[in-house]
C-alpha cells in the first residue's frame, strides 16, 4: 500500500486533543493545500473563517448541539458555501448590464449555485482533513453547525449568499485516543453498484450493520440498529433543528431582501 492509501485507511475521527499547539507553519501547509483542493470553474466557491476567539469557540460548542470539546480544539476552521463574493463581484463589474445585450435574464445566486457553492466548501474541508493527517494533526467534522443558523450568521457576520457547511476542530491526538479502535463501513455492496442504484430487502438490511458495532452500551441497545439510530439521532431534536436551519438559511438565499 502507498503512503496516501495507508494514510486513508488509518485515518479517525479525533475528539480529544492534546497540549501541543498546531503551529503557524504547520497551519499553513495545511491552507495552502486545502486551498489546491478541486474547485467548480476555479471559483473557489467557499470561504474558511478561522474559529481564534475563545468566546466564540464557546458559542459553537453550545449552538452546536452542546459539544465542549469543540471549544477545546486547539484549532478550529468554520468553511462556509459562498456565492457572495462572486455575486458582489457580479455587481461591483457591473456584469448585468450586459443582460441586454446577450440575450440574457438577470438572476441572483438560487439553489443550483448553492449546491455548487456546499460541493465547493466541503471539498476544501476533506483536503484540509487529508493534508492535517498528513501532518499528524487529527481532526472532526462537527455537522451539527448547519443548526442554529440563526445564530451563526449573528456571530460571524455572514452576508445571505452564504451557508455554514462544515466546522473543522484540529489538534493533535492523546495517546488514548490514538489507540482507539477504528469505526467500522458498511460492506461494499450496500455502498457501490454498477449502473443502476440497488435497494436492499429488509434481511440485507438487518445484515448491513457489522456485528461488533452492535454492541454499543446506550440505553436502544437491545432494539435492533434500524430502530435505535431512528430513536437516537433521526427523530432526535438536535436532527428536527437541523432541518428547520437548513429550511432558513434556504429561505434566506431565496428571498429578494439583501
Ligand atoms: C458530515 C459529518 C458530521 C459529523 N459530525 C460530528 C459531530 O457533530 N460530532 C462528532 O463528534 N463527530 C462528528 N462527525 C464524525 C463522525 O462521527 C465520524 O466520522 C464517524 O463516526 C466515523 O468515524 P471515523 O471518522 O473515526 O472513521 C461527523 C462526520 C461527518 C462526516
Amino acid at each position: 500500500m502507498n503512503e496516501t492509501l495507508s494514510l486513508l485507511m488509518n485515518r479517525k475521527t479525533v475528539r480529544k486533543y492534546s497540549d501541543q499547539p498546531v503551529t503557524e507553519a504547520v497551519k499553513q501547509a495545511i491552507l495552502t493545500a486545502t486551498f489546491r483542493a478541486p474547485t467548480a470553474g476555479a471559483m473557489m466557491l467557499y470561504s474558511i473563517i478561522d474559529v481564534i476567539d475563545p468566546s466564540l469557540k464557546e458559542q459553537l460548542a453550545i449552538n452546536c448541539d452542546h459539544q465542549p470539546f469543540i471549544a477545546k480544539a486547539p484549532w478550529l476552521l468554520l468553511f462556509l458555501a459562498d456565492y457572495q463574493r462572486w455575486f458582489d463581484y457580479y455587481e461591483t463589474s457591473d456584469a448585468a448590464s450586459l443582460c441586454e445585450a446577450f440575450n440574457r435574464q438577470p438572476r441572483q445566486p438560487q439553489e443550483g449555485d448553492f449546491l455548487l457553492a456546499c460541493m465547493d466548501a466541503l471539498i476544501a474541508a476533506q483536503t484540509a482533513v487529508v493534508a492535517a493527517e498528513s501532518l499528524g494533526v487529527g481532526s472532526c467534522y462537527i455537522g451539527d453547525i448547519i443548526e442554529n443558523y440563526e445564530k451563526t450568521k449573528m456571530l460571524f457576520n455572514l452576508p445571505k449568499y452564504t451557508a455554514p457547511v462544515a466546522l473543522l476542530c484540529f489538534g493533535y491526538p492523546v495517546e488514548a485516543e490514538k489507540k482507539r479502535k477504528m469505526t467500522s463501513r458498511f460492506d461494499k455492496k450496500y455502498i457501490y453498484s454498477e449502473n443502476q442504484y440497488r435497494r436492499f430487502s429488509a434481511d440485507e438490511l438487518a445484515d448491513m450493520f457489522p456485528e461488533t458495532d452492535k454492541k454499543a452500551e446506550n440505553p436502544f441497545a437491545e432494539l435492533p440498529v434500524g430502530q435505535q439510530n431512528y430513536i437516537r439521532k433521526f427523530t432526535a431534536d438536535f436532527s428536527v433543528e437541523m432541518s428547520r436551519s437548513a429550511r432558513e438559511i434556504l429561505k434566506n438565499w431565496q428571498s429578494d431582501e439583501n
